[in-house]
């Protein structure tokens, strides 16, 4: 028996004078419909469309874009081609927004439209097809596993919870610094070898339960130190990110074999694979053993509704995102803060007010608006996300006045809604103050387009805020910072995210 004759048919019986009554509603809703959706397609039709970027036959905009700093190039076309314009990769057509307006309209008003993703074959492989939070559709998957990993490490109540590994952090950070001044005075410090380090720290204490310094991968038939741990779940895998497929721009020629690619690609997963594995079979005997601790690998094994599969690369994913964005903002925090005295100056003076002798901690930070805007200020400047991973129109739909047909895929350039000369003066300036001005609420997280907007928005953004704001509230309060010579030039980025090509280097003085 069907659905319609176990469920649907029941119910009309036991209805029958609201039989007839039903139908006449449904055939009338019905027919409203139809008309609403050939209105709108009709409408739609008469909407210009988006102004094109000149290109190429066959392969487009390909050759102007084979620098791998995208958010920079469509950025520099928006002064010819306005906030929203499209381009050709090959056979796909991408339109590409560059303004908080109509960037919000794709992310929240037409987000229905908009809501489903295509991804690289290198993401493909990598996310195990959509198998992610982050990049996942928005369907009923999508919406256990955000609900999954608000509930476990990244919303309000998870955050309290896991507040003790922050305070570790920062601590082991605050210690390191003070030992390497008290060995080599006078050598700068790699600020990304610390910070990175106690990062992955609280990723895997988060994901995991503990902070594993070395595990026995059988596939390897070798144990893995925590370093080459961190290369084979977050390095790598940042990097076969970008890593581009050509067939990706002409899917028509998907039958051409590109052997090399696909075994570098497939490499990657399975190393990944096996190390969470590896990962998750301690973590199991432990839990076996009845020993239980507050991490995301516990709640997801107690839930009991996911697969291995996915409850591997759900962990993976907890453990990647909390390791990068969060590093690259506070690398340039304070690389700002060491290049610019004056504002470095000014976030220690109010420390000084606020915390007196007290060590700052997240309970200060609502007292410390300046480091407050230090923090929004560089991720505005450097948004470590700079290009959403590309959206995909799966119906008809109009974006800043123009007509988008479904098929289109859609590039939310966040950088370049950050250096909008309408929204922001002087764009290309870090000045934290913008951000003091009275029309900002100073709890709002998304004073800039950052952290994405509407359904979509980053579940860790409370996460990259306490880690952010507190450890360069305690760097400033205990440490001078200055830039090594030369080190001013090294603004040079790679990866998917912002994250800078050479670690920053700083001399640090204790401050008495
Ligand atoms: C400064 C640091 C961070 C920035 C700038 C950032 C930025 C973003 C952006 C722009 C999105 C939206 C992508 C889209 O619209 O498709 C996003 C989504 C997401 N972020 Fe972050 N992020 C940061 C830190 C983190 C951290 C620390 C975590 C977790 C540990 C995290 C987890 C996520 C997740 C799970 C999503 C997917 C949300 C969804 O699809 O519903 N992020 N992030």
């Amino acid at each position: 028996m069907d659905v319609f004759t176990t469920t649907i048919l029941p119910s009309f019986q036991v209805m029958p004078y609201a039989t007839p009554a039903a139908i006449g509603v449904l055939s009338f809703s019905m027919f409203f419909m139809k008309k609403f959706i050939s209105d709108n397609k009709k409408r739609n039709a008469r909407l210009p469309s988006v102004p094109e970027v000149p290109g190429w036959p066959v392969i487009g905009n390909l050759l102007q874009l084979k620098e791998k700093k995208l958010h920079k190039t469509f950025t520099s076309w928006v002064e010819i081609h306005g906030p929203i314009y499209s381009i050709r990769t090959g056979s796909s057509t991408i339109a590409v927004l560059n303004s908080n307006d109509v960037a919000k309209e794709a992310m929240v008003t037409r987000y229905s439209s908009i809501s489903t993703r295509k991804l690289s074959k290198a993401l493909t492989v990598l996310t195990q097809d959509k198998c992610m939070v982050a990049t996942s559709d928005y369907d009923e998957f999508h919406k256990m596993v955000k609900r999954c990993i608000l509930t476990s490490v990244l919303g309000t109540n998870a955050q309290r919870r896991h507040r003790c590994h922050r305070d570790t952090l920062i601590e082991n950070i605050s210690n390191r610094l003070h030992a390497h001044v008290d060995t080599s005075p006078d050598e700068a410090v790699n600020f990304r070898e610390i910070f990175e380090s106690g990062l992955f720290g609280i990723a895997l204490k988060e994901a995991l339960g503990k902070d594993v310094q070395s595990v026995y991968v059988d596939e390897f038939g070798s144990s893995l130190s925590r370093e080459e741990i961190f290369k084979v779940l977050v390095l790598d895998p940042m990097e076969g990110a970008i890593d581009v497929d050509w067939r990706d721009f002409f899917p028509y020629l998907s039958w051409i074999p590109n052997k090399r690619w696909e075994l570098n690609i497939q490499q990657m997963h399975l190393r990944r694979q096996a190390v969470m594995n590896a990962l998750m079979k301690e973590q199991k005997k432990r839990i076996a053993l009845g020993e239980e601790l507050n991490s995301y690998l516990d709640f997801l094994l107690s839930e009991g509704t996911l697969t291995e599969k996915q409850i591997s690369m759900l962990v993976w994913e907890a453990i990647i995102e909390a390791s990068d964005t969060t590093l690259i903002t506070n690398e340039w925090a304070i690389y700002e803060l060491a290049k610019n005295p004056n504002c470095q100056d000014m976030l220690f003076q109010q420390i000084q007010i606020v915390c007196r002798s007290e060590k700052t901690t997240e309970e200060h930070l609502s007292q410390l608006p300046y480091l407050n805007a230090v923090f929004h200020e560089t991720i505005r400047k450097h948004s470590p996300v700079p290009v959403i991973p590309l959206r995909y129109a799966h119906e008809d739909t109009e974006l800043g006045g123009y007509y988008i047909p479904a098929g289109s895929e859609i590039a939310i350039n966040i950088y370049g809604c950050n250096m909008d000369k309408k929204q922001w003066i002087k764009p290309e300036e870090w000045k934290p103050e913008r951000f003091l001005d009275g029309k900002y609420d100073p709890k709002d997280l998304h004073k800039t387009i950052g952290f994405g907007a509407g359904k979509r928005a980053c579940a860790g953004a409370l996460q990259a805020l306490l880690v952010g704001c507190t450890s360069i509230g305690r760097l400033i309060q205990e440490f001078e910072w200055r830039l090594r010579d030369g080190e001013e030039d090294n603004v040079a980025i790679v990866g998917l995210t912002t994250r800078k090509l050479q670690p920053l280097h700083a001399i640090i003085k204790p401050r008495t």
